[in-house]
Protein backbone atom coordinates (compact mmCIF):
# COMPACT_ATOMS: atom_id res chain seq x y z
CA UNK A 1 0.00 0.00 0.00
CA UNK A 2 2.61 2.11 1.11
CA UNK A 3 4.91 1.23 -1.98
CA UNK A 4 2.01 2.49 -4.30
CA UNK A 5 2.06 5.55 -2.48
CA UNK A 6 5.25 6.28 -3.06
CA UNK A 7 4.65 5.44 -6.88
CA UNK A 8 1.79 7.46 -7.45
CA UNK A 9 3.50 10.84 -5.47
CA UNK A 10 7.13 10.32 -7.82
CA UNK A 11 4.77 9.79 -10.93
CA UNK A 12 2.72 12.84 -9.98
CA UNK A 13 6.23 15.00 -9.10
CA UNK A 14 7.62 13.90 -12.78
CA UNK A 15 4.56 14.53 -14.14
CA UNK A 16 4.66 18.19 -13.09
CA UNK A 17 8.26 18.60 -13.52
CA UNK A 18 8.14 17.49 -17.48
CA UNK A 19 4.97 20.12 -17.64
CA UNK A 20 6.79 23.10 -16.26
CA UNK A 21 9.36 22.37 -18.52
CA UNK A 22 7.46 22.08 -21.44
CA UNK A 23 6.00 25.39 -20.75
CA UNK A 24 8.56 27.22 -19.25
CA UNK A 25 10.87 25.95 -22.74
CA UNK A 26 7.73 25.95 -25.52
CA UNK A 27 7.85 29.78 -24.64
CA UNK A 28 11.39 30.53 -24.89
CA UNK A 29 11.44 28.82 -28.37
CA UNK A 30 8.60 30.99 -29.49
CA UNK A 31 9.93 34.01 -28.34
CA UNK A 32 13.22 33.28 -30.79
CA UNK A 33 10.86 31.97 -33.54
CA UNK A 34 8.15 34.86 -33.26
CA UNK A 35 11.11 37.60 -33.43
CA UNK A 36 11.58 39.20 -36.39
CA UNK A 37 15.07 40.47 -36.60
CA UNK A 38 17.85 39.00 -34.76
CA UNK A 39 19.51 40.53 -32.29
CA UNK A 40 22.51 42.48 -34.35
CA UNK A 41 25.02 44.57 -32.29
CA UNK A 42 23.27 47.69 -35.62
CA UNK A 43 20.13 47.34 -33.08
CA UNK A 44 22.14 48.06 -29.84
CA UNK A 45 21.75 52.21 -30.37
CA UNK A 46 18.10 53.27 -29.64
CA UNK A 47 16.68 56.11 -31.52
CA UNK A 48 15.95 58.78 -30.25
CA UNK A 49 14.64 62.09 -30.79
CA UNK A 50 17.05 64.89 -32.27
CA UNK A 51 14.95 67.77 -30.62
CA UNK A 52 16.70 68.96 -27.51
CA UNK A 53 16.80 72.16 -27.94
CA UNK A 54 20.30 72.03 -26.02
CA UNK A 55 21.56 70.30 -28.56
CA UNK A 56 21.29 72.60 -31.22
CA UNK A 57 24.36 74.42 -33.42
CA UNK A 58 25.15 77.63 -31.86
CA UNK A 59 28.03 79.57 -32.52
CA UNK A 60 29.05 79.86 -29.17
CA UNK A 61 29.55 76.00 -27.39
CA UNK A 62 27.77 76.16 -24.12
CA UNK A 63 27.22 72.85 -21.69
CA UNK A 64 23.73 71.17 -22.77
CA UNK A 65 21.14 69.60 -20.18
CA UNK A 66 22.06 66.40 -19.27
CA UNK A 67 25.89 66.90 -19.61
CA UNK A 68 26.13 64.73 -16.61
CA UNK A 69 23.77 61.98 -16.63
CA UNK A 70 21.41 62.64 -19.19
CA UNK A 71 20.68 59.76 -21.70
CA UNK A 72 20.09 61.54 -24.70
CA UNK A 73 23.37 63.26 -24.03
CA UNK A 74 25.34 59.45 -23.60
CA UNK A 75 23.47 59.02 -26.97
CA UNK A 76 24.75 61.70 -28.88
CA UNK A 77 28.42 60.98 -27.36
CA UNK A 78 28.07 57.56 -28.73
CA UNK A 79 27.39 58.26 -32.16
CA UNK A 80 29.62 61.17 -32.15
CA UNK A 81 32.35 60.37 -30.65
CA UNK A 82 32.89 56.90 -29.74
CA UNK A 83 31.76 56.23 -32.63
CA UNK A 84 34.17 57.46 -34.66
CA UNK A 85 37.47 58.24 -32.53
CA UNK A 86 40.54 56.77 -32.73
CA UNK A 87 40.72 55.61 -29.17
CA UNK A 88 43.45 53.93 -27.01
CA UNK A 89 43.07 50.63 -25.65
CA UNK A 90 46.17 48.63 -24.64
CA UNK A 91 49.29 48.00 -25.14
CA UNK A 92 51.45 45.22 -27.61
CA UNK A 93 52.91 44.11 -24.20
CA UNK A 94 49.76 42.99 -22.89
CA UNK A 95 49.18 40.58 -25.88
CA UNK A 96 52.33 38.14 -25.32
CA UNK A 97 51.16 34.76 -27.39
CA UNK A 98 49.24 34.16 -30.02
CA UNK A 99 45.36 33.68 -28.58
CA UNK A 100 46.15 36.29 -26.56
CA UNK A 101 43.04 38.22 -25.83
CA UNK A 102 41.05 41.33 -23.71
CA UNK A 103 38.03 42.36 -24.32
CA UNK A 104 36.68 45.75 -23.60
CA UNK A 105 33.57 47.69 -23.39
CA UNK A 106 33.40 50.75 -25.38
CA UNK A 107 29.91 53.19 -24.14
CA UNK A 108 27.93 49.98 -24.80
CA UNK A 109 30.15 48.35 -27.80
CA UNK A 110 31.85 45.35 -26.55
CA UNK A 111 35.16 44.99 -28.65
CA UNK A 112 37.87 42.44 -28.11
CA UNK A 113 41.78 42.71 -29.32
CA UNK A 114 43.69 39.75 -30.08
CA UNK A 115 46.60 38.46 -31.12
CA UNK A 116 46.76 36.31 -33.98
CA UNK A 117 48.88 33.54 -35.09
CA UNK A 118 50.19 35.48 -37.57
CA UNK A 119 51.51 38.11 -34.72
CA UNK A 120 49.01 40.57 -35.63
CA UNK A 121 47.13 42.16 -33.47
CA UNK A 122 43.42 43.14 -34.51
CA UNK A 123 40.22 44.39 -32.47
CA UNK A 124 36.87 42.50 -33.02
CA UNK A 125 32.84 43.22 -31.80
CA UNK A 126 32.28 41.10 -29.69
CA UNK A 127 29.46 39.62 -30.95
CA UNK A 128 28.53 36.49 -32.53
CA UNK A 129 27.35 36.99 -36.03
CA UNK A 130 24.78 34.02 -35.71
CA UNK A 131 22.59 35.83 -32.71
CA UNK A 132 24.71 38.10 -30.93
CA UNK A 133 26.09 36.12 -28.46
CA UNK A 134 28.94 37.61 -26.81
CA UNK A 135 32.59 35.72 -28.25
CA UNK A 136 35.38 35.91 -25.26
CA UNK A 137 34.55 34.41 -21.74
CA UNK A 138 36.54 36.21 -19.54
CA UNK A 139 38.13 39.60 -19.99
CA UNK A 140 41.18 38.41 -20.77
CA UNK A 141 42.38 34.57 -21.60
CA UNK A 142 44.40 32.90 -24.35
CA UNK A 143 42.62 31.17 -26.92
CA UNK A 144 43.10 30.86 -30.58
CA UNK A 145 39.40 29.03 -31.32
CA UNK A 146 36.12 31.10 -29.96
CA UNK A 147 33.16 28.90 -29.79
CA UNK A 148 29.81 30.72 -29.10
CA UNK A 149 28.41 29.45 -26.28
CA UNK A 150 24.74 29.55 -27.69
CA UNK A 151 24.44 27.38 -30.99
CA UNK A 152 28.08 26.55 -31.24
CA UNK A 153 29.70 28.33 -34.28
CA UNK A 154 33.16 29.05 -33.46
CA UNK A 155 35.48 31.65 -34.86
CA UNK A 156 39.85 31.73 -35.25
CA UNK A 157 42.27 34.63 -34.22
CA UNK A 158 41.75 36.32 -37.54
CA UNK A 159 37.45 36.71 -36.52
CA UNK A 160 36.66 34.06 -39.76
CA UNK A 161 33.80 31.72 -39.31
CA UNK A 162 35.43 28.15 -39.06
CA UNK A 163 32.48 26.14 -38.11
CA UNK A 164 28.53 26.79 -38.00
CA UNK A 165 26.98 23.10 -36.45
CA UNK A 166 23.93 22.18 -38.88
CA UNK A 167 24.18 25.60 -40.77
CA UNK A 168 26.21 24.08 -43.98
CA UNK A 169 23.48 22.78 -45.64
CA UNK A 170 21.22 25.92 -45.07
CA UNK A 171 20.41 27.42 -48.60
CA UNK A 172 21.99 31.24 -48.61
CA UNK A 173 24.24 30.42 -45.73
CA UNK A 174 27.67 31.32 -46.59
CA UNK A 175 30.71 30.90 -43.68
CA UNK A 176 33.01 33.55 -45.17
CA UNK A 177 30.21 35.90 -45.23
CA UNK A 178 29.66 36.03 -41.63
CA UNK A 179 32.98 36.35 -40.14
CA UNK A 180 33.05 38.97 -37.01
CA UNK A 181 32.73 42.59 -37.57
CA UNK A 182 36.72 43.93 -37.84
CA UNK A 183 37.47 46.87 -35.96
CA UNK A 184 40.03 49.24 -37.30
CA UNK A 185 43.09 49.36 -35.52
CA UNK A 186 45.77 51.28 -35.52
CA UNK A 187 49.72 50.49 -33.96
CA UNK A 188 52.02 52.76 -33.61
CA UNK A 189 55.48 51.96 -33.48
CA UNK A 190 55.71 52.04 -29.59
CA UNK A 191 53.20 49.11 -29.85
CA UNK A 192 50.24 51.43 -28.49
CA UNK A 193 47.31 50.15 -30.07
CA UNK A 194 44.40 52.36 -30.87
CA UNK A 195 40.63 51.19 -32.45
CA UNK A 196 37.97 53.32 -34.32
CA UNK A 197 34.61 51.59 -34.31
CA UNK A 198 33.44 53.46 -37.38
CA UNK A 199 31.98 50.89 -40.48
CA UNK A 200 33.32 52.49 -43.01
CA UNK A 201 36.35 54.26 -43.75
CA UNK A 202 37.56 56.13 -40.50
CA UNK A 203 39.54 59.30 -40.59
CA UNK A 204 43.48 59.06 -41.04
CA UNK A 205 45.38 58.31 -37.09
CA UNK A 206 46.04 62.06 -36.19
CA UNK A 207 49.63 62.37 -37.25
CA UNK A 208 49.31 65.57 -34.32
CA UNK A 209 48.70 63.02 -32.42
CA UNK A 210 51.51 60.38 -33.41
CA UNK A 211 54.20 62.53 -33.16
CA UNK A 212 53.46 63.48 -29.59
CA UNK A 213 52.88 60.37 -28.71
CA UNK A 214 56.40 59.33 -30.23
CA UNK A 215 57.85 62.22 -27.85
CA UNK A 216 56.45 61.24 -25.07
CA UNK A 217 57.08 57.63 -25.42
CA UNK A 218 61.01 58.47 -25.90
CA UNK A 219 61.15 60.05 -22.84
CA UNK A 220 59.27 57.50 -21.08
CA UNK A 221 61.02 54.69 -22.40
CA UNK A 222 57.86 53.03 -23.82
CA UNK A 223 58.41 50.75 -26.84
CA UNK A 224 56.82 47.86 -28.52
CA UNK A 225 58.58 45.42 -25.84
CA UNK A 226 58.00 47.23 -22.93
CA UNK A 227 57.16 44.66 -20.43
CA UNK A 228 53.52 44.66 -19.33
CA UNK A 229 53.51 44.45 -15.14
CA UNK A 230 50.25 44.53 -14.38
CA UNK A 231 46.45 46.45 -14.82
CA UNK A 232 42.62 46.03 -13.86
CA UNK A 233 39.23 47.35 -15.05
CA UNK A 234 37.40 48.66 -12.32
CA UNK A 235 33.81 49.96 -12.06
CA UNK A 236 32.42 53.17 -10.51
CA UNK A 237 29.09 55.00 -10.73
CA UNK A 238 29.74 58.54 -12.11
CA UNK A 239 29.88 59.56 -15.83
CA UNK A 240 33.01 59.10 -17.57
CA UNK A 241 33.32 62.52 -17.79
CA UNK A 242 34.01 63.31 -14.38
CA UNK A 243 36.72 60.69 -14.48
CA UNK A 244 38.57 61.82 -17.44
CA UNK A 245 39.34 65.15 -15.78
CA UNK A 246 43.33 64.79 -15.39
CA UNK A 247 43.26 66.68 -11.88
CA UNK A 248 42.06 63.44 -10.27
CA UNK A 249 45.54 62.00 -10.97
CA UNK A 250 46.84 64.82 -7.86
CA UNK A 251 44.21 62.33 -5.73
CA UNK A 252 45.07 58.72 -6.89
CA UNK A 253 48.83 59.97 -6.60
CA UNK A 254 48.88 61.42 -3.20
CA UNK A 255 46.90 58.39 -2.40
CA UNK A 256 49.50 55.90 -3.67
CA UNK A 257 52.04 58.01 -1.69
CA UNK A 258 49.75 57.40 1.47
CA UNK A 259 49.48 53.86 1.25
CA UNK A 260 53.23 53.20 0.21
CA UNK A 261 54.26 54.63 3.60
CA UNK A 262 52.05 51.82 5.68
CA UNK A 263 54.29 49.34 4.03
CA UNK A 264 58.06 48.36 3.97
CA UNK A 265 58.16 48.85 0.64
CA UNK A 266 60.61 47.27 -1.70
CA UNK A 267 62.91 49.90 -3.26
CA UNK A 268 61.64 49.57 -7.02
CA UNK A 269 57.98 50.55 -5.64
CA UNK A 270 59.87 52.95 -3.39
CA UNK A 271 61.41 54.71 -6.22
CA UNK A 272 58.28 54.58 -8.12
CA UNK A 273 56.08 56.35 -5.34
CA UNK A 274 58.85 58.86 -5.17
CA UNK A 275 58.56 59.81 -8.52
CA UNK A 276 55.06 59.22 -9.21
CA UNK A 277 53.97 61.69 -6.31
CA UNK A 278 56.75 64.09 -7.95
CA UNK A 279 55.15 66.38 -9.91
CA UNK A 280 58.28 68.19 -11.71
CA UNK A 281 59.23 64.04 -12.12
CA UNK A 282 56.00 63.56 -14.20
CA UNK A 283 55.49 63.43 -17.87
CA UNK A 284 51.92 62.80 -19.16
CA UNK A 285 50.42 62.27 -22.40
CA UNK A 286 46.41 63.11 -22.77
CA UNK A 287 45.08 60.98 -25.73
CA UNK A 288 41.54 62.43 -26.05
CA UNK A 289 39.16 61.56 -24.76
CA UNK A 290 39.33 58.74 -22.47
CA UNK A 291 42.98 58.11 -22.19
CA UNK A 292 46.00 59.46 -20.00
CA UNK A 293 49.56 58.12 -19.83
CA UNK A 294 52.13 58.90 -17.10
CA UNK A 295 56.06 58.70 -17.00
CA UNK A 296 57.39 58.77 -13.98
CA UNK A 297 61.19 60.20 -15.03
CA UNK A 298 63.64 57.61 -13.43
CA UNK A 299 61.80 55.22 -12.04
CA UNK A 300 61.73 53.65 -15.73
CA UNK A 301 57.85 52.89 -15.36
CA UNK A 302 54.95 54.34 -17.28
CA UNK A 303 50.86 54.12 -15.63
CA UNK A 304 48.27 54.23 -18.81
CA UNK A 305 44.65 55.11 -17.00
CA UNK A 306 41.53 55.14 -19.24
CA UNK A 307 38.12 55.82 -18.47
CA UNK A 308 35.99 53.56 -20.65
CA UNK A 309 32.40 55.11 -20.28
CA UNK A 310 29.37 52.12 -19.57
CA UNK A 311 26.27 54.29 -19.21
CA UNK A 312 25.72 57.96 -18.81
CA UNK A 313 26.25 57.28 -15.09
CA UNK A 314 28.25 54.25 -14.76
CA UNK A 315 32.46 54.00 -15.92
CA UNK A 316 34.37 51.32 -16.42
CA UNK A 317 38.24 52.23 -14.99
CA UNK A 318 41.20 50.58 -16.98
CA UNK A 319 44.59 51.20 -15.49
CA UNK A 320 48.04 49.26 -16.66
CA UNK A 321 51.92 49.71 -15.77
CA UNK A 322 54.52 49.23 -18.04
CA UNK A 323 58.14 48.69 -17.35
CA UNK A 324 61.43 49.10 -19.07
CA UNK A 325 63.22 46.12 -17.65
CA UNK A 326 62.46 42.58 -16.03
CA UNK A 327 60.67 43.60 -12.32
CA UNK A 328 60.91 40.62 -10.18
CA UNK A 329 57.52 39.10 -9.12
CA UNK A 330 57.53 40.36 -5.67
CA UNK A 331 57.70 43.78 -6.57
CA UNK A 332 55.10 43.42 -9.24
CA UNK A 333 52.33 41.83 -6.87
CA UNK A 334 53.28 45.03 -3.97
CA UNK A 335 52.73 47.41 -7.02
CA UNK A 336 49.67 45.98 -8.52
CA UNK A 337 48.01 45.61 -4.84
CA UNK A 338 48.97 49.27 -4.14
CA UNK A 339 47.68 50.18 -7.24
CA UNK A 340 44.31 48.67 -7.05
CA UNK A 341 43.47 49.84 -3.50
CA UNK A 342 44.61 53.61 -4.74
CA UNK A 343 42.19 53.10 -7.69
CA UNK A 344 39.70 52.13 -5.84
CA UNK A 345 39.72 55.01 -3.34
CA UNK A 346 39.69 57.57 -7.25
CA UNK A 347 36.62 55.79 -7.43
CA UNK A 348 35.41 57.14 -4.59
CA UNK A 349 36.51 60.42 -4.82
CA UNK A 350 34.99 60.49 -8.00
CA UNK A 351 31.87 58.91 -7.09
CA UNK A 352 31.62 61.72 -4.83
CA UNK A 353 32.45 64.69 -7.14
CA UNK A 354 30.20 63.32 -9.33
CA UNK A 355 27.13 63.46 -7.10
CA UNK A 356 27.63 66.69 -6.06
CA UNK A 357 27.98 68.35 -9.96
CA UNK A 358 25.04 65.68 -11.39
CA UNK A 359 23.07 68.01 -9.19
CA UNK A 360 23.92 71.33 -10.90
CA UNK A 361 24.02 69.79 -14.50
CA UNK A 362 25.61 72.23 -15.68
CA UNK A 363 28.82 74.64 -15.36
CA UNK A 364 29.95 76.95 -17.64
CA UNK A 365 33.51 76.73 -16.13
CA UNK A 366 33.88 73.55 -17.93
CA UNK A 367 34.58 75.41 -20.95
CA UNK A 368 37.96 76.40 -19.70
CA UNK A 369 38.78 72.24 -19.87
CA UNK A 370 40.37 71.89 -23.80
CA UNK A 371 38.54 68.11 -24.09
CA UNK A 372 35.44 69.23 -23.01
CA UNK A 373 35.81 72.45 -25.85
CA UNK A 374 36.92 69.72 -27.85
CA UNK A 375 33.90 67.21 -27.20
CA UNK A 376 31.47 69.98 -27.37
CA UNK A 377 32.37 70.81 -31.11
CA UNK A 378 32.17 67.27 -32.31
CA UNK A 379 28.70 66.57 -30.57
CA UNK A 380 27.73 69.94 -32.33
CA UNK A 381 29.35 68.99 -35.50
CA UNK A 382 27.40 65.75 -35.56
CA UNK A 383 24.43 67.17 -34.64
CA UNK A 384 24.09 69.22 -37.14
CA UNK A 385 25.03 66.55 -40.31
CA UNK A 386 21.83 64.82 -38.45
CA UNK A 387 19.88 67.68 -38.80
CA UNK A 388 20.88 68.24 -42.59
CA UNK A 389 20.19 64.20 -42.75
CA UNK A 390 16.99 64.10 -40.89
CA UNK A 391 17.90 61.42 -38.72
CA UNK A 392 20.46 59.93 -36.62
CA UNK A 393 24.03 58.60 -38.34
CA UNK A 394 25.08 55.91 -36.22
CA UNK A 395 28.97 55.42 -37.58
CA UNK A 396 29.42 52.13 -35.91
CA UNK A 397 26.86 50.45 -37.79
CA UNK A 398 27.40 47.37 -39.96
CA UNK A 399 24.54 46.33 -42.04
CA UNK A 400 23.53 42.70 -41.05
CA UNK A 401 23.97 40.37 -44.69
CA UNK A 402 22.82 36.91 -45.83
CA UNK A 403 19.54 35.95 -47.35
CA UNK A 404 15.90 36.31 -46.36
CA UNK A 405 16.29 32.44 -47.48
CA UNK A 406 19.12 32.06 -44.75
CA UNK A 407 17.45 33.88 -41.93
CA UNK A 408 14.20 31.81 -42.17
CA UNK A 409 16.18 28.72 -41.79
CA UNK A 410 18.14 30.29 -39.28
CA UNK A 411 14.45 30.83 -37.34
CA UNK A 412 13.91 26.85 -38.07
CA UNK A 413 16.57 25.50 -37.29
CA UNK A 414 16.70 27.74 -33.81
CA UNK A 415 13.03 26.37 -33.19
CA UNK A 416 14.26 22.37 -33.93
CA UNK A 417 17.63 23.59 -31.53
CA UNK A 418 14.90 24.58 -28.74
CA UNK A 419 12.48 21.68 -28.93
CA UNK A 420 15.87 19.31 -29.00
CA UNK A 421 16.72 20.94 -25.82
CA UNK A 422 13.17 20.87 -25.30
CA UNK A 423 13.05 16.98 -25.40
CA UNK A 424 16.15 16.31 -23.57
CA UNK A 425 15.62 18.60 -20.62
CA UNK A 426 11.97 16.42 -20.07
CA UNK A 427 13.84 13.38 -21.08
CA UNK A 428 16.33 14.06 -18.09
CA UNK A 429 13.86 15.55 -15.64
CA UNK A 430 11.78 12.58 -15.98
CA UNK A 431 14.74 10.32 -15.91
CA UNK A 432 15.42 12.32 -12.34
CA UNK A 433 11.85 12.03 -10.97
CA UNK A 434 12.35 7.86 -12.16
CA UNK A 435 15.58 7.78 -10.13
CA UNK A 436 14.38 9.71 -7.10
CA UNK A 437 11.15 7.69 -7.19
CA UNK A 438 13.07 4.36 -6.74
CA UNK A 439 15.56 6.52 -4.36
CA UNK A 440 12.35 7.08 -2.61
CA UNK A 441 10.90 3.90 -2.35
CA UNK A 442 13.81 1.90 -1.93
CA UNK A 443 15.02 3.38 1.38
CA UNK A 444 11.44 4.43 3.09
CA UNK A 445 8.70 2.28 1.49
CA UNK A 446 10.58 -1.17 1.18
CA UNK A 447 11.23 -1.61 4.98
CA UNK A 448 7.29 -1.27 5.72
CA UNK A 449 6.29 -4.04 3.49
S1 LIG B 1 24.37 33.16 -31.11
FE1 LIG B 1 26.34 32.36 -31.47
S2 LIG B 1 25.97 30.48 -32.40
FE2 LIG B 1 24.01 31.29 -32.18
Amino acid sequence: MESTDADYLASLASILVAFVTIIFLLHRAWSHLSRTEPDKITNSITITSLKNPDLTVSKEPEIPEGWWSGREVFELERRALFSQTWLYLAHSSQFKKPGSYQSFDISGFPVFLIRGKDDKIRAFHNVCRHRAYTITRKETGVSTVFGCRYHGWSYDTTGRLVKAPQFDDVPGFDKSRNSLFEVHTHTTDQGMVFVNLNSGEPAAFDSLVASSLSGFARIAGLEAKSAWLTGQTLSGDFNWKVGARTRHLDVYTSELHRRMSEVSAPSLVMKFIRFITRKSTREECSLFPITVIYSFQGAGLCLALSFFPASESKTHIRYDVFAHSTVNEPDIRKISEVLQSAAKNLIVEIELEYQSISAKQRSSSELNNTDTRQLLSRLQEHTKLERIKGEQILPAMHKPEGSTLFQKADQFKCFGFQLRLTILLIYSSVQRARLCQRWVAERYFTKCT
